[in-house]
């Protein structure tokens, strides 16, 4: 048995609260206590409404910001506050939601995908090449390597922030709501292309979004974070046909339907009572309760 490829337990996150006047009330915990693994070669997608905690895992996982508390392993390793270094960038690379604004307007898509490849210490001969490369994976044309991120469609943008994240070969891609600013036609090609991509380049996935509807052709695993906790995961088709949690149904509900086929394979689960609040709803609540 090989270890997982990204192993997370009891990851904790919490946000020193201030009032109006800058003093300290008290704390938030963004990511409570969040336990979960992803085989490798497999995708791990990770649902919540906006303010859940999502974008605070990713950035834990990338080293962008320490946990307060728990573990982080990747293949095997715990690598907990060693996130940020050079030979864990190379095998972690991440992809942000807005590619208008990840991407530097002054740079050619040449010049940002031979960002990483600089930092890692690719040869500078071997660039050319490798830029050309990446943009036939990504199923762009060659000539786009002198293009400006103006030139581009949101979704050019997107593929090109995808390029260069696989530059230096990750095994690990964390993907944080990569396809929310692109039409629905276009998000739909963009998955495609990462479920290609994932296939022939053995990667795997930490796949995060609050559209749940995106994970079911993709992920092998889903979990459900609800006010920094995961509150229901296991196999993507289970979780879809049989929900355990309100808060999954509710997320669930929201889905769009496609097919009388996949409307009959709808949960008709009623929400026990009523409606519930949203996570940032929530939160403010807390925090006011506190003394
Ligand atoms: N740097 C920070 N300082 C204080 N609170 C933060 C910070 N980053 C995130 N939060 C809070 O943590 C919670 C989770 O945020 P986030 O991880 O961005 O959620 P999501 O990505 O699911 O929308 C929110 O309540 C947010 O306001
Ligand atoms: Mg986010």
């Amino acid at each position: 048995m090989s270890a997982p490829m990204l192993e997370i337990v009891g990851l904790t996150k919490t946000f020193p609260v201030r009032d109006g006047l800058g003093r300290s009330a008290g704390a938030v915990r963004a990511v409570d206590n969040v336990t979960f693994s992803i085989p490798r070669g497999q995708v791990y997608g990770l649902a919540g409404e906006s303010g859940s905690g999502k974008s605070t895992i990713a950035r834990m996982i990338m080293g962008l910001t320490p946990p307060t508390a728990g573990d982080i392993l990747l293949d095997g390793e715990n690598i907990t506050g060693r996130t940020g270094t050079r030979a864990y960038g190379r095998k972690v690379q991440m992809v942000f939601q807005n590619p208008g604004s990840s991407l530097n307007p002054r740079r050619t898509v040449a010049q940002s995908i031979a960002v990483p490849l600089d930092a890692h210490g690719h040869p500078r001969r071997e660039r050319a090449g490798r830029i050309a490369e990446l943009l036939d994976m990504v199923q762009l044309p060659a000539d786009f390597a002198e293009r400006y991120p103006h030139e581009l469609s949101g979704g050019q943008k997107q593929r090109v922030a995808i390029a260069r994240a696989l530059a230096v070969a990750p095994k690990l891609l964390v993907l944080d709501e990569p396809t929310s600013a692109l039409d629905v036609s276009v998000q739909a090609r963009v998955i495609d292309l990462l479920v290609d991509l994932g296939r022939q380049l053995d990667l795997t996935f930490l796949f995060i979004s609050h559209d749940l509807s995106l994970m079911r052709n993709f992920a092998q695993q889903v979990g459900v974070l609800y006010l920094g906790q995961i509150v229901e995961t296991g196999p993507t088709a289970e979780v879809f046909t049989d929900p355990q949690h309100d808060y999954t149904r509710l997320l669930l509900a929201s889905v769009p339907v496609i097919s009388a086929e996949e409307e009959a394979m709808r949960p008709k689960i009623p929400l026990i009572d009523g409606e519930i609040p949203t996570a940032e709803k929530l939160l403010a609540l807390r925090q006011a309760a506190k003394p």
